[in-house]
């Protein structure tokens, strides 16, 4: 399907409205070479999913392209795993819940996360203790210039903390097409990030990946603002990890600090940095930052790109000044 001139005010959750020169969507991966050999896709190119990590700052002068490949198939199955191939256009929340009603385990964590499994996978999402790359077995590109098919190994990933090879080395060169996930048949809960525990019924022994996939569900309802209503990109920045000098130093300074231990010192919620700049809530003309979760800013209505832009510059310019520390946006901006 290809349309011209198109509004993304459907296609992105900040609810930015702008156009696209022309938007085009493939149902199947054929269809999708056949679009590139015939060079439909003309440059600059962008593909998307729900666009619920991108900020659209002004019209797409060029081709946006989006999948509508949405089927499951089960690849390998035995007593104690199964490994499902899914297309890049499923909505993640859909396949989750498709594998807790199947039995299959390890994605109930990620509950409510925006976005498509092709996302997923570039992204490599996280919440609550899981990241999407402890799932991933394999990811199928497709070349945008010259239609090849490449298979990925989780290896060949590189996955980090909100981090892939497809943000780097291999920005916009593949489309993905098709994720294999292994999931488990036997359900071992992850309980201990944040508040899940404290949101479930104590000590059950009864306690189902469905109860879990609930409360974390019930969790994000509470907190993040529902993007149909109030337009957001959920995290708007990534959070810092700082060296274990700067965090030693900082934990003198706030003791309550929150923290996580990472890779070459520790992870800050920048929520938290930004809440202690006295940011939470604010409200600068039609954008803000949000009441429940400093780390989401929000369009209240109407915004345009540049007031969002404003409000980021001015959060991250606080929290440079009054932590010393550059957080960096999760949000792309296009
Ligand atoms: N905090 C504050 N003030 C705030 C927000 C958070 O003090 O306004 C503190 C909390 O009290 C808590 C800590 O910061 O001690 C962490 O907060 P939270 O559990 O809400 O998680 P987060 O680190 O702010 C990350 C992900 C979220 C994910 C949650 C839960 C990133 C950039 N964000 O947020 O992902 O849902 O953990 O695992 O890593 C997203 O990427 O869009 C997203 C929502």
């Amino acid at each position: 399907m290809i349309h011209n001139d198109y509004s993304l005010l459907g296609h992105n959750t900040f609810g930015m409205d702008v156009k696209a020169t022309k938007f085009l969507e493939y149902n199947s991966v054929a269809e999708l070479q056949e679009m590139i050999r015939q060079g439909m896709i003309t440059e600059p190119c962008l593909h998307i999913g729900c666009g619920s990590n991108i900020l659209f700052t002004k019209d797409f002068d060029g081709t946006i392209v989006h999948s509508r490949i949405t089927g499951i198939e089960i690849v390998t199955e035995n007593e104690d795993f199964v490994d499902v191939e899914v297309g890049g256009g499923l909505v993640w929340d859909d396949f989750v819940n498709i594998t807790v009603e199947n039995g299959w385990y390890g994605a109930e964590n990620l509950s409510l996360i925006p976005g498509e499994v092709g996302a997923s996978a570039v992204q490599n999402i996280g919440a609550y203790g899981v990241e999407v790359k402890d799932l991933i077995t394999e990811v199928e590109g497709v070349d945008m210039k010259s239609g090849e098919i490449r298979l990925f190994s989780n290896v060949d990933c590189d996955y980090a903390y909100r981090h892939s090879i497809f943000k780097t080395d291999l920005k916009g060169r593949y489309a993905i097409t098709h994720v294999t996930y292994r999931l488990c048949k036997e359900f071992v809960p992850h309980l201990d990030y944040g508040n899940i525990r404290a949101a479930l019924p104590v000590d059950n022994p009864e306690l189902t990946a469905a109860d879990v996939r609930k409360a974390i569900i019930d969790i994000r309802n509470a907190k993040l603002p529902d993007p149909k209503v109030t337009g957001n990109a959920g995290s708007f920045f990534m959070n810092p990890i700082v060296s274990t000098e700067k965090f030693e130093e900082l934990l003198t300074l706030y003791p309550s600090m929150p923290h996580y231990e990472a890779k070459g010192g520790a992870k800050i919620p920048a929520g938290w940095l930004i809440e202690q700049c006295g940011l939470k809530g604010m409200v600068q003309g039609n954008v803000g930052v949000h009441k429940n979760q400093a780390l989401v800013l929000v369009n209240n209505g109407g915004a345009k790109p540049e007031e969002i832009v404003a409000l980021s510059e001015y959060v991250r310019r606080k929290v440079k000044e009054k932590f010393g520390i550059d957080i960096k946006p999760e949000v792309n901006f296009v």
